[in-house]
C-alpha cells in the first residue's frame, strides 16, 4: 500500500470522517457574526481549540482541515497540528485562495491558488499537514454550469492534486455543485455527474494517483427553492448512482460536504447512503456546518463553557460517525 493510500484509509476508515474547520477568516467572521461573537484571531482559536480537544476527536475524527491562520497557531507550547496529531487525527490544510469571477462566464466562478502552491505546500508539510483541500464551486441554472466552468475548474483541481501528491500529501478534490436554485433532483444528478466525470478525466490526464485521493462531493438533492421533496432513500439512491457511474473504483475515500443541509438532514442522508452502499467505496463525511452549528450556537452564549460546548460537539460527531457506518437512528438524537 502506498503512503498516500494509507493516509486516506486512516482518515476515512471505521466510520471516522473529517472535521472541516477550514473556514477562511471571511467565512468564519460571517459564522461568528451570526451568533454575535466578535471575529478575532483569539476567538477563532478558542472555538476551534474547544472542538480539537473534545473527547470525540479520538473516536470519530480521522482528519481536520485547517485554515492558514489556524495551522500556524499554538495553545501554550503545543502547535495546533501537534495537538490534533495527539488525538490520533491527521491535520490537513485548505490551500485554494477562493473562488473568483470567471472571465469567460461572469456569473460563474473559478477557484484560484495555483501560483506559488508548490512552495506553500512545502511549508504546510513542515507544519505537519498530510492532506490538503481545494474546492471548485458550480451553480445550477438552465445554462450553468457551463462547459468553460467545468473544464477550467477540473483542470485547476487536477493541477492542484498533482502538486499535493508531489509534496507527499493527499489531495481532497472537492467539485461542489451548490444546492441554491429551483432545479429538481434529476438536474442535480445530471449536472453533478457531468462535473465529476470531467474532474476524473482531468485527474487521469494529469497522472494523479487515484488511490491517494479523497473525493469530496455534494449529495444529490433538489435545489433549496425547488418544489420537489424527496426522502433520504431517494437521495441515497441518486447519490450512489451518480458516484458509482462516475468515480473510478481505485478512489479509496469519498467524504461528503454538508453544503447547507441541517445537521439532522446531513446525518440522516449519510446514514441512508451507507445502508444502501454496496460498492467498494468508503462513504463518510467532511462536514463544516453540519458538525459545528449547534456547538457554535451553544458556545456563543458563554465563551468559557468549554465542557458544555464539547458535549454538544461530541454528540454531533458521534451521530455523524454512526451515520458513516449506517448505524444511526433518529431516536438517538434525543439523548
Ligand atoms: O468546502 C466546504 C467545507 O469544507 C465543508 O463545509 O459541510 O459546511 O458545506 P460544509
Amino acid at each position: 500500500m502506498s503512503e498516500l493510500n494509507s493516509i486516506v484509509l486512516k482518515i476515512v476508515s471505521s466510520g471516522k470522517g473529517i472535521l472541516a474547520a477550514d473556514e477562511s477568516n471571511g467565512t468564519m467572521t460571517k459564522r461568528l457574526d451570526s451568533v454575535n461573537v466578535s471575529s478575532t484571531p483569539e476567538n477563532r482559536l478558542k472555538f476551534r481549540n474547544t472542538l480539537f480537544t473534545s473527547e470525540s476527536m479520538k473516536s470519530c475524527i480521522g482528519g481536520v482541515i485547517l485554515f492558514d491562520e489556524t495551522i500556524k497557531q499554538s495553545v501554550g507550547s503545543n502547535s495546533i497540528p501537534s495537538l490534533i496529531l495527539e488525538t490520533g487525527a491527521i491535520p490537513g490544510i485548505k490551500v485554494d485562495t477562493g473562488a473568483k469571477t470567471l472571465s469567460s462566464s461572469k456569473e460563474e466562478k473559478i477557484t484560484e491558488g495555483l501560483d506559488g502552491l508548490r512552495e506553500r505546500l512545502k511549508e504546510y508539510y513542515k507544519l505537519g499537514a498530510r492532506f490538503a483541500k481545494w474546492r471548485g464551486v458550480y451553480n445550477i441554472s438552465e445554462s450553468y454550469p457551463s462547459k468553460v466552468a467545468i473544464s477550467t475548474n477540473s483542470h485547476a483541481l487536477a493541477r492542484y492534486a498533482s502538486l499535493v501528491q508531489e509534496a507527499g500529501m493527499v489531495p481532497i478534490v472537492e467539485p461542489e455543485v451548490l444546492m441554491d436554485g429551483s432545479h429538481n433532483s434529476k438536474t442535480c444528478l445530471d449536472k453533478t455527474s457531468e462535473v465529476i466525470k470531467k474532474c476524473f478525466e482531468e485527474l487521469i490526464i494529469q497522472k494523479v494517483d487515484l488511490k491517494g485521493v479523497i473525493l469530496k462531493p455534494n449529495m444529490i438533492l433538489p435545489g433549496t427553492t425547488s418544489e420537489e421533496k424527496i426522502n433520504s432513500e431517494k437521495i441515497a439512491e441518486l447519490t450512489l448512482k451518480c458516484l458509482i457511474e462516475n468515480v473510478p473504483n481505485e478512489v479509496a475515500g469519498i467524504a461528503f460536504l454538508s453544503g447547507g443541509q441541517s445537521e439532522i438532514e446531513a446525518t440522516e442522508n449519510l446514514n441512508m447512503i451507507n445502508i444502501k452502499n454496496n460498492s467498494s467505496f468508503k462513504m463518510t463525511y467532511s462536514y463544516g456546518r453540519a458538525l459545528q452549528q449547534s456547538a457554535l450556537k451553544y458556545w456563543s452564549k458563554n465563551l468559557d463553557d468549554i465542557e458544555g460546548t464539547q458535549k454538544v460537539f461530541n454528540h454531533r460527531a458521534n451521530m455523524t460517525t454512526l451515520a458513516a457506518k449506517g448505524e444511526w437512528k433518529k431516536e438517538l438524537e434525543k439523548n
